[in-house]
């Protein structure tokens, strides 16, 4: 047995022989299976992970307009909440300009989030197609990859963002 786990028995055993195990407050429910699928998935920056499906940017326009507009406004730049395209150039400004198209190293990671918090209202509204698509939609607009630039499991990992190298390692 783990130190790790030693531990987390005497916690228990304290709690339950204080009595408090009781008074504990009942939150929560049971993850079912269909939930726990729905959320259980890792894109990595190497792509591990992207599920099959494509999009373009052509058919992430529509996407865009339906379910991401209102917050983050026309062509992504920011609305009531973040810009996702532009600030090129701006980092090592007096005005850094973090967004998806000048800071992020992977654009996997685009699709990882989307699919896992966006639209904010709805996370998991859209199928992999969608997401693929509007991930394609911003993209083209930070100029990254062409308006009709298949993105799927393949082709996504090789696309390179403009900070790929903008990052150093602190140890
Ligand atoms: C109801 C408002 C709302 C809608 C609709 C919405 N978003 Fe967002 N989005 C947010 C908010 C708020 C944040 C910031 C969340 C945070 O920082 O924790 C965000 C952040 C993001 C980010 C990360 C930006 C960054 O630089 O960190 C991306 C990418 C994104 N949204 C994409 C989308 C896409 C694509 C859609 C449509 C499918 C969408 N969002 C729809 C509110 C929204």
């Amino acid at each position: 047995m783990s130190m790790h786990n030693i531990g987390i028995i005497i916690i228990l055993n304290i709690l339950v022989t204080a009595g408090l195990a009781d008074e504990l407050p009942d939150l929560g429910v049971p993850v079912d299976a269909e939930t726990l699928a729905a959320i259980d998935f890792t894109v990595l920056p190497n792509g591990d992970g992207l599920p099959d499906g494509s999009g373009t940017a052509a058919g992430g326009a529509a996407i865009y307009q339906l379910h991401c507009l209102a917050c983050h406004g026309e062509g992504g730049i920011g609305s009531v909440n973040d810009s996702l395209v532009g600030g090129h150039d701006s980092l090592a400004t007096q005005r850094p300009q973090k967004t998806v198209g000048s800071y992020w190293p992977y654009a996997t990671t685009i699709f990882d989030y989307v699919r896992r918090a966006m639209p904010l209202q709805a996370p998991g509204a859209l199928s992999n197609d969608e997401i693929y698509a509007v991930t394609a939609y911003l993209l083209f607009l930070n100029g990254i990859v062409g308006e009709d630039k298949e993105i799927n499991s393949r082709t996504l990992p090789l696309v390179e963002m403009p900070n790929r190298d903008g990052f150093v390692w602190v140890y």
